[in-house]
């Protein structure tokens, strides 16, 4: 793994939401009131973007059908089908003048 530079920090600020293409991985960065997640930019059931699903108490609710995850690890909290997998989430990095992931 390795550090991927995603955006500078002075960018960074809250109601921050952008995909990134990132190694063949599509990465939704977040800055929810001050706090920085990364996750899969897309639903794990159908592939639904997230890029404007809400997020309470973090907590992300994909709006296609309203699996719930938690936006620090990825669980899975309320699902829509029995089948519906974990969220990828992936660290987030404060490293010189930006913010990225390790993948
Ligand atoms: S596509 Fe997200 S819950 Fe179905």
């Amino acid at each position: 793994m390795r550090f991927i530079p995603l955006e500078k920090q002075l960018l960074f600020t809250d109601g921050y939401r952008r995909c990134f293409s990132v190694q063949n991985q599509h990465v939704l960065l977040i800055n929810e009131k001050g706090k920085a997640y990364a996750i899969n930019a897309f639903c794990p059931h159908k592939q639904w973007p997230l890029i404007e699903a809400p997020i309470t108490d973090k907590v992300i609710t994909c709006p296609k059908h309203l699996a719930q995850f938690d936006l620090e690890t990825g669980e899975l909290i309320a699902q829509c089908v029995s089948d519906t997998p974990k969220l990828n989430a992936y660290e987030v990095v404060y490293e010189g003048y930006h913010v990225g992931v390790f993948i």
